[in-house]
């Protein structure tokens, strides 16, 4: 990926977020080598984790992904609206009197409650359709999900309904990355029981899935018949903790550029709260960016940016919109120089996972803020394909 968007991109602020599609594409084809005949569903829920979700899910689909996953009624329309014609699911909780949009742009609901399942069933009979559910059932999250001691008398109930398609059932691991799998492989226990239970008493659900990034890399007998995949498809591992079969290639990089640089004496400070003080001489470059684009205020005089390929540290707390980066030791910086926030920069990298060590937090937490005010320039071939600013509403295609 190269350092500069190469023509005028259409937006002014010089702070915007690359999006390396061919990595995307290659993600997908190695984490789909793995699967064999196991179906794949991409996670591009919020944003497709802050990449843009109608951006990844239409590259997704032409590279043959034929199901979505969402959690909120809103990013599943958002998704319809922008051409996406393959299964929508939205995993997320959703009200009765939601149920008419369920079908108006054909989407498949997870459920677990009954009155949910009935105004789904009744909106349904009114049309003379077939609403599709994947029904969640709760081995071990406590989040949402009928729980698993009472799930086969509630999946009986609901694929009595003749207007409801039951097309899966699925679960949720907490805890899938990590080196314990006791936890998971109990899950894993309960939920394969219940599937069990059911075919024996006839009730056939023909996608039964659980796995997340984790457990795909870690639960190979937990693949069944779809896993849903997110982080993995976007070039990240989910911990430290898991195998690491593939060489996933990071599809996102947060880049500013350099807006002034400034040289400050012995006793001077920088920022808001007078963080760092100035032992000696010092350069200090002023980069357009800060809290309220989602680069956490933690991050003061400890995190890292790469300039022409070498690291340089944060001095002093992040303004909202600027931060300070601490050049002394690299004397040829120049007002406009690129700067890396997060990704790679010739043989160096700044994941995610190391912004989020240093602010106690996940690599899904840091790449999911990145806000709006950042452009999402979309490469593919070397190539900028799409630039999506969301502050001018509008796309343009390059
Ligand atoms: C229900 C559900 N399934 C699958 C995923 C995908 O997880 P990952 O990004 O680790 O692949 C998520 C993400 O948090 C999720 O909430």
């Amino acid at each position: 990926m190269s350092t500069h968007v190469q023509s005028q991109p259409p937006f002014f602020r010089p702070s915007w977020m690359e999006v390396d599609l061919d990595a995307i594409a290659a993600n997908l084809h190695q984490v789909r080598a793995g699967l064999g005949v196991v179906q794949l569903c991409a996670v591009v829920k919020a944003d497709a984790y802050g990449l843009g979700a109608v951006e990844v899910a239409r590259w997704l689909e032409r590279q043959g992904v034929h199901r979505f996953a969402v959690v909120t009624l809103d990013e599943a329309v958002e998704l319809r609206r922008a051409g996406i014609r393959g299964a929508i699911l939205n995993m997320g909780a959703i009200g009765p009197q939601q149920a008419a949009v369920v079908l108006d742009h054909q989407l498949e609901q997870m459920v677990f409650q009954t009155p949910l399942v009935e105004a789904l069933e009744a909106a349904a009979a009114a049309r003379d359709v077939h609403a599709k559910i994947h029904f969640k059932i709760d081995t071990g999250m406590s989040r949402y999900g009928v729980p698993w001691r009472d799930a086969v008398e509630a999946a009986r109930q609901f694929s009595r309904f003749p207007h409801l398609d039951v097309l899966g059932a699925m679960t949720h691991f907490p805890m899938s990355d990590g080196l314990d799998k006791s936890f998971a492989l109990l899950q894993i226990h309960r939920f394969k029981s219940i599937r069990a239970a059911l075919r024996q008493q006839g009730v056939e659900i023909p996608l039964w899935h659980m796995c997340n990034s984790g457990a795909v890399l870690d639960l190979p007998q937990a693949h069944l018949d779809m896993v849903r995949v997110g982080l993995m498809l976007y070039g990240y591992y989910p911990s430290g903790d898991v195998r690491r079969p593939h060489d996933l290639q990071p599809a996102a990089r947060v880049v500013t550029r350099v807006t002034a640089l400034r040289t400050i004496q012995r006793g001077d400070t920088v920022g808001y709260g007078r963080r760092f003080l100035a032992e000696q001489e010092e350069r200090i470059a002023v980069l357009p960016i800060g809290y309220a684009d989602g680069y956490d205020r933690k991050l003061r005089n400890i995190g890292e940016v790469l300039i022409q390929g070498k690291r340089a540290t944060l001095a002093g707390g992040l303004c909202m919109d600027a931060c300070f980066v601490r050049v002394t030791h690299l004397p040829d910086i120049a007002i406009g120089d690129a700067v890396t926030l997060m990704g790679c920069d010739g043989a160096e990298e700044i994941s995610p996972h190391d912004i989020a060590r240093k602010i106690d937090s996940v690599s899904y937490e840091v790449l999911a803020r990145w806000g709006r005010r950042l452009p999402r320039v979309y490469r593919c071939g070397g190539e900028v394909v799409t630039v999506r600013n969301e502050l001018a509403d509008r796309e343009t295609v390059c």
